[in-house]
């Protein structure tokens, strides 16, 4: 089985300033992690955030797209768009999307997609509800997910960005998944890909995310089929999410 990286990405959200974005960048820069990272600011701080790690080996992604190329889409970004400004990656199908702006599972598969033709990296997102899990139905529901993912884009491809499987209920709760819930729930994951494509499944990363922090990331990542983190909350403090890092190593 390959070596797969740790991988280990933050999503600001909503946050930041350019004067804390700078304060941010300052810390990082001087004590650059030593696993790969990817820093996903909002989309008007991108190319601040593209231009303050350009010395470091980080990488700089997008927290949506648009699935249109150009165009009168007036308030979207493509995903050339943020090519241009120094993006390699782009998370997609993140569970607050999906629940605020209608993102379906059918959108998020085709945002992938997209994200893949503009020669992004995608950082895909499922997981299930609290109600969705207390009903038993966390398998279906994270299959279906995946399952759509995958009528429109290859192992190969998906092997190229990455997956998060992110609980919703462990997402800015402070409730984090037991590392053996989301070993669980991985290994499902890794199992459906290594179904389509074997190879590609063994090398493709599949990131936690949902209330990891300095104290619980080392016995997640851990884990065999826990390949990294997708960080929230946590990524807001440099030193935070520095110590994250520290434990994928
Ligand atoms: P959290 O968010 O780390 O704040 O729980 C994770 C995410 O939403 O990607």
């Amino acid at each position: 089985m390959p070596v797969r990286a740790k991988l280990v990405a933050a999503n600001w959200k909503m946050n930041g300033s350019q004067s804390e974005n700078e304060r941010w960048l300052a810390t990082f820069r001087s004590a650059p992690p030593h696993c790969e990272t990817v820093v996903c600011p909002p989309f008007v701080y991108l190319a601040q955030v593209a231009q303050g790690l350009e010395r470091t080996q980080a990488g700089i992604g997008a927290q949506n797209l648009c699935l249109q190329v150009a165009g009168a889409w007036t308030g979207e970004v493509a995903g050339e768009m943020l090519i241009d400004l120094g993006a390699q990656w782009v998370i997609v199908g993140h569970s607050e999307r999906r629940a605020a702006y209608g993102e379906t599972d059918e959108i998020v598969a085709a945002k992938a997609e997209r994200a893949i033709a503009a020669g992004l990296r995608p950082i895909v997102c499922i997981g299930e509800t609290l109600e969705q899990r207390e009903g038993g139905r966390t398998q279906q529901v994270v299959m279906a997910q995946l399952d759509a993912i995958l009528r429109r884009c290859s192992v190969a491809q998906l092997a190229n960005g990455a997956l998060a499987y992110e609980p919703v209920w462990a997402i800015g709760t402070g409730r984090t998944a037991t590392p053996q819930q989301a070993q669980q729930v991985h290994a499902t994951i890794r199992a459906r890909l290594a179904g389509a494509d074997q190879a590609s499944a063994a090398a493709t990363r599949v990131l936690y995310g949902g209330s990891v922090k300095p104290g619980n990331a080392a016995e997640l990542f851990s884990q065999p089929d826990i390949d990294g983190g997708l960080i929230g909350g946590a990524s807001l403090v440099a030193n935070d999410f520095l110590a994250i890092c520290a434990a994928a190593r």
